[in-house]
C-alpha cells in the first residue's frame, strides 16, 4: 500500500488488505481454512450442516439442546408467506434464479414488521433454502416445493431441489458441500455483506446485496460456468485441446483460481474425493470424474492454477440431478448463514465502512450553456 496526500492507496482490488478484524473464519495461502478455530476437514469428516452453522454463528458448537433448539428455529421460520411466491411468479421464466431470490429476500423484509429487530437473521437464513429451491419453478409457473417435516436442512433443501432419490452417502456429500459453501472469510458478497450493515440496514438489506455480489461469475457464479465447461469438454481426452485452446485465447476457465489459495483450495480437494467415490459407488460410466480430473491435470501442467469449491461442487451436484441453474442458488441458501455472523458481528464492532478514492479525473473545466455545446 501506498501513501498519497495522507490517503493510503490500497491496491486493486484489495488484493492482500486486510479490511476488518474477525473471529468466524480464515483462509490461508497453503490451503488452510478454519471456522472458529476449527480445521474445515475436521468439521467435514465430523460434523452436521446445523452443528457448523450454529459454530459458524455463535463461536461454539452447541449443546444437545442447544442443537435441538436450533435445528427446531430453522424449521419452524421456515414458512414462506404465499404473497412472497406470487412476487416471485411475477418476474416469468426468464427471471434469473439469483434475482428471484434477491426479490424474495426483499419481499420477505418488506413484509416484516419487525425486520430490524435483534435476531431477525434466523428467520433470513432459514427461508432462504426454500426461496433457492423455488427460484426457477415459482416464476416458471410451477406451485412451489416446501420442507417436509423432520428432516434436518440439507435433506430438506437436497428434496425441494430434485425428486430424485439420493442415497445416503449422497445426501452426507450433499451436506458437505453446504458446509464448504457456508463461510469463507472476506469473499466478495461478505464483505458487501459487512458494508451494507456498516450503515445500519437491516439483515434483508444485506442479504439481498450479498446476493447482488454472489450472482457474478467470478464468485458464485462460476459453479454453474464449470458445468457448463465441463459438459462441453465431455471426453478427457480433450482436456488438452480444450485448455490449450481457451489459455491461447486468454479465456478464464471457470471453477479455477482464487484470490488466497494458490496451491490448493482444501474444499475442492474434498470434493474431489467425495465425487470419485460416488462414481465408484454408482458402477458404471466414471467419465465426469475423469473429464474433472483431466482437465484440472492440463490447467496445472499449462499454467499451475488449481481448481477451486465450484469445479468440483458442480459435478456433484449434477450427478445428484440438480438443474444447472440452481447451483448458486444453493451456494447461497448456505452462504446466508456466513453473511449473517458477519452482519452480527460488523453491527456489534461497527465503523462505518467508507472508504476514499483517488480521484484521476479532469479538474477546473468550466460549465457552458446547452446551446454552445454543439448539436
Ligand atoms: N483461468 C485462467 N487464468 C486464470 C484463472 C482462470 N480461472 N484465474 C486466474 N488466472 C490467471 C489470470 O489470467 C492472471 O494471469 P496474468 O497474471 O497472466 O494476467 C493470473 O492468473 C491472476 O489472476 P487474477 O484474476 O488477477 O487473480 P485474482 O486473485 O484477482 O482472481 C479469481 C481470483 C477467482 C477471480 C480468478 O481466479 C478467476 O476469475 N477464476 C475464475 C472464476 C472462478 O472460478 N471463481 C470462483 C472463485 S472461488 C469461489 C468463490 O469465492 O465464489
Amino acid at each position: 500500500m501506498t501513501e498519497q496526500g495522507g490517503t493510503i492507496k490500497a491496491p486493486r482490488g484489495l488484493a492482500g488488505v486486510s479490511v476488518s478484524d474477525t473471529r468466524i473464519s480464515k483462509s490461508s495461502p497453503d490451503g488452510g481454512l478454519v471456522y472458529r478455530g476449527y480445521p474445515i476437514g475436521e468439521l467435514a469428516a465430523k460434523a452436521t450442516f446445523e452443528e457448523t452453522a450454529y459454530l459458524v454463528l455463535n463461536g461454539k458448537l452447541p449443546t444437545r439442546a442447544e442443537f435441538r433448539d436450533f435445528a427446531a428455529s430453522l424449521a419452524a421460520l421456515s414458512k414462506v408467506d404465499a404473497g412472497v411466491f406470487d412476487i416471485m411468479r411475477s418476474l416469468g421464466p426468464g427471471a434469473h434464479p439469483i434475482d428471484v431470490m434477491r426479490t424474495g429476500v426483499s419481499a420477505l423484509g418488506s413484509l416484516d414488521p419487525e425486520r430490524s429487530r435483534p435476531g431477525r437473521e434466523r428467520s433470513i437464513e432459514s427461508k432462504m433454502a426454500v426461496l433457492a429451491a423455488n427460484s426457477r419453478r415459482v416464476p416458471a409457473g410451477e406451485q412451489p416445493r416446501l420442507p417436509a417435516d423432520g428432516e434436518g436442512f440439507a435433506d430438506t433443501l437436497l428434496s425441494m431441489l430434485t425428486q430424485r432419490e439420493a442415497t445416503q452417502f449422497e445426501r452426507w456429500v450433499f451436506e458437505r458441500v453446504l458446509i464448504f459453501y457456508m463461510e469463507h472469510d472476506m469473499n466478495a458478497s461478505t464483505f458487501t455483506v459487512r458494508v451494507v450493515a456498516s450503515t445500519l440496514a437491516d439483515p434483508y438489506a444485506a442479504a439481498s446485496a450479498g446476493l447482488a455480489s454472489l450472482k457474478g461469475p467470478l464468485h458464485g457464479g462460476a459453479n454453474e460456468a464449470a458445468m457448463d465447461m465441463l459438459l462441453q469438454v465431455r471426453d478427457p481426452g480433450d482436456a488438452k485441446k480444450f485448455v490449450d485452446s481457451a489459455v491461447r485465447e486468454g479465456k478464464k476457465l471457470m471453477g479455477f483460481g482464487h484470490r488466497v489459495y494458490k496451491r490448493f483450495d482444501p474444499r475442492a480437494r474434498l470434493c474431489k474425493q467425495y465425487l470419485r467415490e460416488m462414481v465408484q459407488r454408482r458402477g458404471g460410466d466414471d467419465g465426469i470424474y475423469r473429464v474433472c480430473d483431466a482437465v484440472e491435470m492440463e490447467m496445472w501442467e499449462r499454467k499451475r492454477i488449481p481448481p477451486n469449491l465450484d469445479y468440483y461442487a458442480a459435478p456433484i451436484f449434477y450427478l445428484l440431478g440438480i438443474e444447472i441453474p440452481l447451483y448458486t442458488p444453493i451456494f447461497a441458501a448456505s452462504r446466508v448463514f456466513g453473511w449473517m455472523a458477519h452482519y452480527n458481528e460488523q453491527t456489534e464492532e461497527n465503523k462505518l465502512i467508507r472508504p476514499d478514492s483517488t480521484y484521476v479525473g479532469p479538474t477546473g473545466l468550466t460549465y457552458k450553456p446547452i446551446d454552445e455545446r454543439g448539436p
